[in-house]
């Protein structure tokens, strides 16, 4: 038997016990005749004495093993005269009568604590070792609760887990597409799926009514901190839905999911539609935690002869609360900050709120304190508040205005990892104009339905049309999104006219859906979310990376098994490349 007990199991109604366990060293501590060794596993760690006066050979033996060797230990619970209070075993200790060991090891490359000293490559290239580490462990521990909170939830709503093909065709989500050579078709390709789209609307034309799949979803895309090449999605669908049927369905499961691994209640998920999301907060992914919403100034800024608010289309501002505590120099640093290439704001605008009726602006020259009370008025500040301003273009001002929200947000420390706050948005506009070619794309995907009320406008004012459509964004992330689809046939079509596919193209691109669409296909909807982004939510990390076993570096690479490589030429001129 390699074990009776883990090493995180024993306590002081232990003692006494005989135990074997099972484990890796994860230090030694040598004391004139006592040696001291931690042993480590998933559950835990365990001390182990060993004392040269009792048995010598023993001692000697284990003064040998080395961090990382993989042991089996035989002895007795013992009460520890040195107890450690930070940990579940520490009141406890073995006497070990006989060890063995299991496998020796190679010094790590890093230490395998809680705070290694391995930097972000070497940890990725030992990833295995890297999972050891406690930090790691829990949030895969975590993700796999989630995972499990997700399942139980919509299997017990009764929708169906149904896996959909990985070798297939382009599919509409917008990326670049992984593509894989074919053996047997020489010179096609298969394109692995950027999202189980066609599939899942396929299944409800089959009647499956409610389906689910966790699924990998793989895009082309540049690297981000919350993108992969290949990420997870909890994907469902479902048949005969109106929007809030949809909405009120995964509600439930994002609450229970964050009642089941965190305990927490997230509460009624507000919705906000995308006007509105741009107009308060600048972003369609607000960070709710906090206020401090975009303010429109433009009624107490225009026609005062600053040339920069008179020419600008909007000037908006934010009302930091106690912002009067920041310096001159800090505001500068400000300054530079949003006019950063990242940000592109040209400049930024000040008024400290001294008193009441007391201000202090860097558009002093422009406006007067009567003046400057109007802004006040508007922002509704305090004293001791400050206000800040951005002009320009209402776009370009709200996402920058946006980025200013977030960085004073974190500043302020108004965005704590331990508190959650989610939101929808709906109706996001059907589709945007591409500048470069002067092409509508969809917004989300072609499958997507325009807001019944709106359809008329898909041949007059495109840019217009709101679409049945909706995400989640939680703490500022996008964690899901889905919409209404298309199910008439006519509808379809007048889509992909306004997306500027011939029917040729469409045909060829998306026939078979098209033409089950022919057979009765009932109305239908559904959504995705983001399983990795949902993960490094719930456990408080930026990156998705941590959040994932074996993740790719930015360069997309997996830098463990070397992937990607070359082919061989054998490999090559049998696949037609
Ligand atoms: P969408 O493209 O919005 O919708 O994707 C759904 C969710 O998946 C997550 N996500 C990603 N996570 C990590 N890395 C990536 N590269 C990445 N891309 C997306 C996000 C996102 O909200 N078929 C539609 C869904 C539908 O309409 O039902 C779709 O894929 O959290």
């Amino acid at each position: 038997m390699h074990r009776t007990h883990t090493c995180g199991e024993l306590r002081e109604t232990h003692i006494g016990q005989t135990v074997t366990l099972s484990g890796w060293v994860q230090t030694r501590r040598d004391f004139g005749g006592m040696t001291f060794i931690d042993l480590r596993d998933r559950y835990g760690i365990t001390q182990l004495g060993f004392n040269e006066e009792q048995d010598k050979e023993l001692n000697t033996k284990a003064r040998s093993l080395g961090r990382e060797f993989v042991v089996k230990v035989h002895g007795e619970v013992i009460e520890r005269s040195n107890k450690n209070d930070k940990i579940p075993t520490g009141n406890i200790e073995i006497k070990v009568t006989a060890f063995e060991v299991l496998n020796a090891a190679l010094t790590p490359p890093f230490t395998i604590e809680d705070d290694t000293d391995g930097g972000e490559e070497i940890r990725l290239k030992y990833r295995y070792l890297d999972l050891r580490r406690n930090p790691i462990q829990e949030k895969l521990i975590l993700r796999s609760k989630l995972n499990k909170a997700v399942r139980d939830y919509l299997n017990d709503a009764g929708f169906i887990d149904v896996e959909t093909p990985y070798l297939i065709k382009s599919t509409p989500e917008g990326a670049r597409d992984f593509v894989v050579p074919s053996r047997m078709n020489e010179g096609q390709y298969y394109a692995l799926p950027q999202s189980p789209q066609t599939f899942k609307q396929l299944l409800m034309v089959s009647g499956l009514d409610k389906y689910y799949q966790i699924v990998k979803c793989f895009r082309d895309e540049d690297f981000r901190a919350d993108r992969q090449p290949e990420f997870t999605q909890i994907d469902c669908e479902m048949s005969f839905v109106e929007r809030d049927d949809v909405l009120n369905t995964f509600e439930g499961m994002i609450r229970s999911v964050f009642l089941s691994v965190k305990n927490i209640d997230l509460g009624t998920i507000p919705k906000l539609s995308y006007d509105e999301a741009m107009r308060r907060f600048g972003s369609d992914k607000p960070d709710m935690r906090f206020e401090m919403e975009l303010i429109d100034l433009n009624s107490v800024t225009k026609g005062h002869g600053f040339g920069v608010f008179d020419s600008a289309e909007h000037v908006i501002a934010i009302n930091v609360s106690g912002g009067n505590k920041y310096t001159r120099k800090e505001l500068d640093a400000l300054t530079d900050w949003v006019k950063r290439p990242q940000i592109g704001a040209l400049g930024l605008i000040y008024c400290r709120v001294n008193a009441a009726n007391d201000y202090k602006s860097s558009v002093d020259k422009f406006f007067d304190q009567q003046q400057l009370a109007l802004w006040a008025k508007q922002c509704a500040s305090k004293p001791d508040d400050l206000i800040l301003v951005l002009s320009g273009n209402t776009e370009k001002v709200r996402k920058q205005m946006n980025e200013l929200r977030l960085h004073l947000g974190d500043k302020e420390g108004l965005r704590s990892k331990d508190k959650f706050s989610a939101c929808w948005v709906v109706d996001f506009p059907l589709v945007e104009l591409d500048e470069e070619s002067g092409k509508w794309h969809a917004m989300h995907h072609p499958f997507t339905s325009p807001l019944p009320q709106d359809t008329e406008k898909m041949t007059t004012n495109p840019g217009a049309v709101r679409a049945n459509a909706y995400d989640m964004a939680i703490n500022g992330m996008e964690v899901g999104g889905g919409s209404i689809r298309i199910h008439d046939k006519q509808l379809q079509k007048r889509m992909f006219e306004l997306l500027g596919f011939t029917e040729e193209e469409a045909q060829a691109q998306f026939g078979f859906l098209l033409n089950a669409f022919e057979y009765g296909a009932p109305p239908h909807g559904g959504i995705a979310f983001g399983l990795d982004r949902l993960s490094a939510l719930l456990a408080g990390t930026d990156s998705i990376r941590d959040v994932i076993a074996f993740p790719k570096n930015n360069m997309g690479r997996d830098i463990m098994i070397d992937a990607p490589a070359p082919l061989n030429a054998e490999q090559k001129k049998e696949l037609g490349l």
